[in-house]
């Protein structure tokens, strides 16, 4: 447990369940994740004492996770790619942990858990480390849990305690972090101008609003979910950093709704999944105005030719409107490289709400636990 928990963060308030209020406290706990990197800017001082020698000698980053902290992970490799110059590898931890992986002293080691305690992501990293790599990073909300205290550099997330089983706060404080380990390391191997740190300082620093933004779509969202409750399956779409988004939208869902849902990057439509479409087949599609929207748009035409209703969270310049077969939501001005932290909010509510219509328990979802301690 954690220490700083006060006996005010257990307590519901005027929320129905813990997801409700987790998901609502989102700006608060992006706001104080971010605090201390406004204060310092990218610095290595961020990860722990001995952080800057360590992370100038990396040379590619090897990410290990579970579940949501994996699609964080996997969000991470195109900031961590894209900003640093360096390789970086994404892997569940229960399949890198059973496999002859390729290591490399100089890979850091990133491992990524909500509760720290996590056996398949602490398993491998111990074996991540019987195979040679020098250093290992955590990025953890939990604090002085296993995995923290099992790695050299440690970024602890405050998003407060979260209970619902359904990860949602700290799934976005956790992209607040890795996206600051990207900026980082491209700051420590000379990729990062000073004007450009401080315009994504400012980026972080406006983050909170347009998260509050989000949560504003509420009624929106909630009518959509009405629609959802009755639905058997769901298919979620997203292209580039929004794909880990179009996953974590679609593990909320069949978490807490029970719904069977499954994620794909757009592209890959015509490799298979368009032959799940039809009239009954809801398609959610993450599709914000970046480089990939005329790609995503032709793969929303390829659904509605199949007869697919889609749902569609875009921003304004992405231009949709809503017609036949087709409801938009309208989510926050675009905020760029940070999109996807945005984004995560909409599917978030989709679900909760669609989970209450369907009168599940929303916190306590059958079979699933908090915390996974077990093989
Ligand atoms: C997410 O909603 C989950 N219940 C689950 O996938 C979770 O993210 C996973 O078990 C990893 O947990 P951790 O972050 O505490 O390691």
């Amino acid at each position: 447990h954690q220490s700083d928990v006060s006996l005010a963060s257990l307590e519901l308030g005027p929320y129905d369940h813990y997801m409700q209020k987790e998901i609502h406290e989102q700006p608060k706990a992006l706001a104080d994740t971010i605090e201390a990197v406004l204060e310092l800017g990218f610095d290595a001082a961020l990860f722990g004492e001995s952080a800057a020698q360590r992370l100038a000698e990396v040379e590619g980053v090897q990410i290990l996770a579970c579940g949501t902290s994996y699609y964080a992970g996997l969000t991470a490799k195109y900031w961590i790619e894209a900003m640093t110059g360096l390789p970086c590898n994404v892997e569940i931890a229960s399949e890198y942990r059973y496999r002859d992986a390729w290591a490399h002293p100089k890979h850091l080691i990133v491992t990524i858990s909500q509760s720290g305690e996590t056996l398949d992501t602490m398993e491998a990293l111990k074996y991540a480390r019987s195979l040679g790599h020098e250093h290992a990073l955590s990025i953890c909300n939990v604090r002085e849990s296993a995995i923290p205290r099992a790695s050299d550099l440690v970024f602890y997330t405050r998003a407060g305690a979260e209970i619902g089983v359904a990860s949602t706060k700290a799934f976005t404080t956790q992209l607040v972090a890795l996206f600051t380990l990207a900026a980082t390391l491209a700051k420590l191997r000379g990729r990062l101008s000073l004007e450009r740190e401080a315009a994504l300082l400012e980026e972080l620093r406006a983050l909170p609003g347009s998260v509050q933004h989000a949560l504003n779509l509420e009624p929106q969202i909630h009518a959509w979910a009405q629609a959802f409750a009755a639905k058997h399956n769901a298919l979620f779409l997203g292209r580039g950093l929004h794909y880990p988004i179009a996953l974590e939208g679609a593990l909320k869902l069949k978490e807490i709704t029970y719904i069977h849902a499954e994620a794909y990057p757009a592209g890959e439509l015509k490799h298979g999944p368009l032959a799940l479409v039809d009239e009954a087949m809801p398609v959610v599609v993450i599709a914000p105005n970046d480089a990939l929207l005329e790609k995503v748009k032709s793969n929303m035409q390829e659904v509605r030719a199949r007869g697919g209703e889609l749902f569609v969270f875009a921003d304004a310049d992405s231009h949709f409107t809503d017609s036949e077969g087709v409801h938009v939501i309208r989510t926050p001005r675009h905020v760029g490289i940070l999109s996807p932290i945005v984004h995560a909010i909409p599917v978030q509510l989709l679900a909760y709400h669609a989970a209450l219509a369907r009168g599940t328990d929303v916190d306590k979802p059958r079979n699933l636990a908090k915390s996974v301690t077990v093989e």
